[in-house]
């Protein structure tokens, strides 16, 4: 939610400041801006829409060696060029970009800045104006700027300018992530390293409530109580070419396509020195040690965490409860004597997720992060983490960390289940080659599910997604699929529930895509196909190898069906995806969405 990146340095700034928010524009694309400064006064370029469109505005003459950007997701206020930022404070003096949201915005307003002329309609403006109020008070831009943030409560990653400094930036962060890039002879603040991996792969890790005063030679953090914070910087293990498209024309058909290699990665990375899959022994024997796992994650995440239950009870033989992030952290069930946390979540900033770790941590309960990034919010704070090793994942759609949270999670259910005693007949490394190979045949068969998606979905308003047991959370990952890149309205059924209400849905024509890959189930949902055709519904079977039956629209090759999930997604992934673009829709940008979740 939000980008933010920020250079000081001897080159020209708004070709870099641009090229990092457009790696930065997954976390938010309804508006951009950069502030630049050279020897002149700070200049400010925003604009409503892409950074394309910010990019159109951007004078190429002015010199600029400073400068911050920002790349939106509307919370406070519509997407604008009003709203879009930078801030400016009411002299021009100072200029701030923002990341967060800062719940007390309107309290700080009618006490500090009563008389104050707001422009835009932004939690963000506060805070550059109290800075101001604080400077014209006769504080120096420092003291005015740590007061400034003792005051804030909510989410923040600032970067400002200040017109009578003109060689550093201003930096802090609360619960929303930032880093500090160092070069050289020059210095960035970016949200995430990617961003600025076009000038540096060497970056200081930001902790909450911290300051850092970033000027081209160095980077000095604080804390808000003014002590002087040493922390050495790390490099970023990016790939840049990783963050390419490559030959692709979306991010997410080259994920999708990643997800054989990456399940084969994941497989390599959890392996011992004997071939043998391990994890870390303390979180075998957290996990062991619990009476009962809660599984708290947000969207894709929690659709992995559904199947995450079924592989722990069913291998590991511990309870399993899964819960959407933003419902747990208000409504806290009675929890047993040894509880476990695990978190799923890609990116691992997800503010809905972090709220929950955060109660639960203070309830002093141990809790797992299971991420593609490392060093992120959730990972840092929780007790234990486990990596993704999936690779950067761009497009807003989630494929290859949703197959990467179900393997990195059946790893974990086999591991312990083995301490245990049990699912000792499991080769989980050759089952999961076997899905590795069976997702090369899917990624293969593009032309069939660009059919599928053409004949069924392209002028549909809706389309059902059904299945049971494993394959109802399959649908439920297939119709969030779907509806968040096509803007098809879909959703996902447990094949039993659908004459509980949901098939007075069904009229001529309404597609029902039906999953057939458990044994136990086969007949059930196939009885659940015929209700809905003979209502005039236009099914497609999609089935699995030795279940299929000659009704079926496409079947899939056989793998393990505990592991079932990490295959049947694949056509789920590509039939959104053409979907999408047979109705023009932007498939990696989809409307009103951000990738990193970091509001509650
Ligand atoms: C959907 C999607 C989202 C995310 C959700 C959680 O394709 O990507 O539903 O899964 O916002 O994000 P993370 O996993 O980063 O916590």
């Amino acid at each position: 939610m939000c980008g933010i990146v920020g250079y000081i340095g001897n080159q020209d700034s708004k070709e870099i400041l641009l090229k990092g928010l457009e790696k930065l524009e997954y976390r938010g694309y309804d508006s951009a801006g950069i502030a630049v400064r050279g020897n002149e006064q700070i200049r400010v370029f925003k604009e409503k829409g892409r950074i394309a469109d910010l990019r159109a505005i951007v004078d190429e003459s002015v010199s600029a060696n400073t400068g911050i950007g920002h790349t939106r997701w509307a919370t406070h206020g519509v997407p604008s060029q009003t709203n879009a930022h930078p801030h400016q404070s009411a002299s021009g003096r100072f200029t701030l970009v923002h990341n967060g949201v800062i719940e007390n915005y309107s309290i700080l307003k009618r006490e500090y800045l009563q008389g104050t002329e707001f422009i835009s309609e932004t939690d963000t403006e506060v805070i550059v104006q109290m800075i101001e109020k604080f400077a014209n008070e006769g504080m120096e831009t420092e003291e005015a700027f740590r007061q400034t943030l003792t005051l804030l409560k909510g989410s923040y990653a600032l970067a400002l300018l200040d017109e009578q400094a003109a060689d550093m930036i201003f930096v802090a962060k609360n619960k929303s992530p930032l880093l500090v890039g160092v070069g050289a002879d020059f210095n960035v603040v970016a949200s995430d390293a990617m961003a600025m991996l076009q000038v540096t792969n060497q970056y200081v890790e930001l902790m909450d409530k911290e300051m850092v005063f970033v000027t081209k030679e160095q980077v000095t953090i604080k804390t808000l109580e003014g002590t002087v914070v040493e922390r050495k910087p790390y490099t970023a293990e990016l790939d840049a070419s990783d963050i390419e498209k490559g030959t692709y024309p979306h991010y997410m058909l080259k994920e999708t396509d990643e997800q054989p290699l990456v399940i084969r990665k994941i497989i390599q990375k959890y392996q011992d020195e004997q071939g043998n899959l391990a994890i870390d022994q303390e979180i075998v024997d957290a996990v062991n040690g619990s009476d009962r796992i809660y599984i708290v994650a947000c969207g894709t995440s929690y659709h992995a965490g559904l199947v995450g239950k079924q592989l722990i009870e069913k291998m590991a033989g511990i309870p399993v409860e899964v819960h959407v992030a933003s419902e747990f952290g208000y409504n806290l069930p009675l929890l047993p004597e040894k509880p476990l946390f695990i978190f799923i979540s890609q990116s691992g900033e997800t503010a809905d997720s972090r709220a929950v770790l955060v109660a639960v941590k203070e309830l002093g309960h141990k809790a797992l992060t299971i991420t593609n990034v490392p060093g992120s919010t959730l990972s840092r704070e929780a007790d234990y983490t486990l990596l993704l090793h999936a690779g950067p994942e761009i497009a807003v759609a989630s494929t290859k960390a949703y197959t990467a949270q179900i393997a990195v999670l059946s790893i974990l259910a086999d591991v312990v289940a083995k301490t245990r005693g049990r699912a000792d007949n499991l080769n989980l490394v050759k089952e999961l080659g076997i899905v590795a190979n069976a997702m090369e045949v899917l990624c293969d068969s593009k032309e069939e599910m660009d059919y599928i998606a053409r004949e069924y979905l392209s002028f549909t308003r809706n389309c059902f997604f059904i299945g049971r047991g494993m394959d109802f959370y399959v649908g439920l990952e297939g119709a969030l699929k779907l509806k968040e890149i096509s803007y098809i309205q879909a959703e996902g059924f447990a094949g039993g529930e659908l004459k509980h209400g949901t098939i007075a849905l069904i009229e001529e024509g309404t597609p029902v895509i039906a999953l057939a890959t458990q044994e136990n189930v086969n007949l059930s949902i196939r009885g659940n196909v015929k209700e809905v055709a003979a209502r005039g519904a236009n099914p497609c079977i999609i089935s699995m190898k030795g279940l299929d039956m000659e009704e079926d629209r496409f079947v899939i090759p056989a793998v393990h069906e505990l592991l079932t999930p990490l295959v049947s997604v694949v056509p789920m992934q590509l039939i959104a995806y053409y979907a999408a673009l047979h109705r023009d829709c932007d498939v990696d940008k989809p409307r009103n969405l951000a990738k990193s979740v970091t509001v509650e």
